[in-house]
């Protein structure tokens, strides 16, 4: 039996995707941009597994089987089949796919996003897949590509009608703008709405406001929210951020019958935002609300402990004003002692308690390392098809060079994987290079100098992964691997 966990981001829109040109592929109408959020506090984990034994693919979410036959699901199966690097025989085995949140479901907070390139990302992870894995996410739901990338993130509707140009893509790695935080309101509403899929079927086919939207709103605010994300500027996020929600919102109600997604509270939150930024003379909080009622709210580490006792006043809890654990979750937070005079300039209506169900403090999550790390794989690639023609120490030291990063970072999680206790997406990308990469001396009879001493966390993350039983399943010998790098000419290319 092989078996793959990932683990994989929430992401949450500040210009809305809404309305496919391509249904079976699908494919939007308009580009959208996003933020992906950091896995600690939202995030999809889902576990896969293939054996000869198994009878037929079967799929858990969050303990309870689902049907396999849902159409998305088969579309991420059959992209990622047709890409596995296998042995024909495991590459026919019947898969059983576990998956859940670390959020609830019901919650609406993208999930779908999140599940689906979580999904992608194991799959790949199973079968071998090498390379950009966002079009096949995209396959299961539109928003799932978005995922697969970390920080702000921009998903092209592209216009060729096969969708090979409808690809996401990061405009700027989160460090860019390490300030920015991300507050989750989970509004307290059980009951159930149009899903996604259904709402924006329903618009592309009534709305005429869409339609403006798709061809003159989003073309120009996307070129404008790409501006003020690379120039810092929160004053234009914001109010691009907000004026988008609103503008899909209102597409909405303009879809005949109306997808209604946001409620009283939902509208409640908006006129706080706006009550406490006019009463502090500069936009500090910005709003946004996908098809529910929760609100994501996206400000400035700085104005974090201040909007917190504000949310805390206006939306009270059941117990009273007090920020319990279970209220406030997330990167920790010390309210700060909001003055009177603010709270009277503040012209908003405070709220009976219980209206909000719990807080997420979080922030945006760097899985830019994926990315880079395609920068390492190119330099091997290129090694080893002999198109770099310097003397393989000095390949290998530009190699080792970005290889610092990643020491770094597992310092800083203080885990051994970068997915955390388990290997996550990135853990199982990387792994087949550094696998083979023992290869490379062999395969060129030259020495390769790894001084090990520099890396001690990434020894440790190499123990770890080698005692994963997916790691030791799918194992190749590197000196086969050299003996294929060394017969160039004569490439079996099924055994990379
Ligand atoms: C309102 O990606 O869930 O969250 O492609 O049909 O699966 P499908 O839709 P989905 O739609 C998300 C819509 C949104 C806006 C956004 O995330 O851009």
């Amino acid at each position: 039996m092989n078996v793959v966990t990932c683990i994989a981001p929430v992401n949450i829109a500040v210009i809305k995707y809404w309305g496919k040109r391509d249904e079976d592929l699908i494919l939007p109408i308009n580009d959208s941009l996003s933020a992906t959020l950091h896995t600690d506090h939202l995030c999809a984990k889902t576990t896969v597994m293939t054996s000869a034994d198994f009878k037929e693919d079967r799929i858990w979410l969050n303990g309870s089987e689902e049907s396999i036959d849902n159409k998305r699901l088969q579309n991420c199966l059959k992209e990622i089949r047709k890409r596995a690097k296998l042995g024909s025989d495991v590459g026919s085995w019947k898969v059983h796919i576990c998956s859940e949140n670390n959020f609830p479901t019901a919650a609406g907070l993208a999930s779908s996003a999140a599940g689906y390139a979580c999904l992608v990302a194991a799959l790949a992870g199973l079968y071998n897949v090498e390379g950009d894995i966002s079009a096949a996410a995209r396959s299961g739901s539109g928003s799932a590509c978005r995922s697969v990338f970390g920080g702000f993130v921009r998903w092209y509707s592209g216009s060729k009608p096969d969708g090979s140009d409808s690809i996401a893509k990061q405009i700027a790695a989160p460090e860019h703008w390490p300030q920015m935080r991300i507050l989750v309101l989970v509004v307290n509403d059980a009951s159930k709405k149009v899903s996604s899929a259904i709402g924006m079927k329903r618009s592309v086919a009534t709305s005429e406001l869409l339609k403006y939207r798709a061809e003159h709103s989003v073309p120009r605010r996307v070129e404008e929210m790409t501006k003020a994300i690379l120039d810092r500027d929160f004053t234009k996020f914001a109010e691009l951020t907000m004026k988008d929600s609103n503008q899909f919102h209102a597409t909405c109600l303009d879809t005949f019958p109306p997808c209604v997604y946001m409620n009283d509270t939902s509208h409640a939150i908006v006129e706080l935002i706006h009550a406490y930024n006019a009463a502090a003379g500069e936009t500090k909080a910005a709003y946004t609300f996908d098809a529910g009622p929760n609100a994501t709210l996206y400000l400035l580490e700085k104005d974090v402990p201040e909007v917190i006792s504000i949310l805390n006043h206006y939306f009270p809890t059941i117990s009273l004003g007090d920020i319990g654990v279970e209220y406030l979750k997330g990167i920790p937070v010390q309210p700060a002692a909001v003055s009177e005079d603010l709270l009277r300039r503040i012209n908003a209506e405070r709220q009976s308690p219980g209206k909000l169900k719990y807080i997420i403090h979080t922030c945006a999550r760097d899985v830019e390392l994926i990315d880079k790390y395609g920068v390492i794989t190119s330099l091997f690639g290129a090694c080893i098809h002999k198109r770099d023609t310097r003397p393989l120490q000095e390949i290998v030291g530009e190699i080792i060079g970005h290889f610092v990063a990643y020491e770094e970072e597992l310092g800083k999680r203080g885990t051994i994987f970068f997915g955390g206790t388990e290997p996550g997406m990135l853990d199982v990308l990387m792994w087949p290079w550094v696998e083979r990469a023992k290869a490379l001396p062999l395969a060129f009879d030259q020495p390769l100098n790894f001084d090990k001493e520099k890396f001690p966390h990434l020894m440790k993350w190499i123990n770890g992964m080698k005692g994963q039983k997916f790691v030791q399943k799918n194992f190749g010998p590197f000196e086969a691997f050299a003996k294929v790098i060394k017969a160039q000419d004569d490439v079996d290319y099924d055994s990379i």
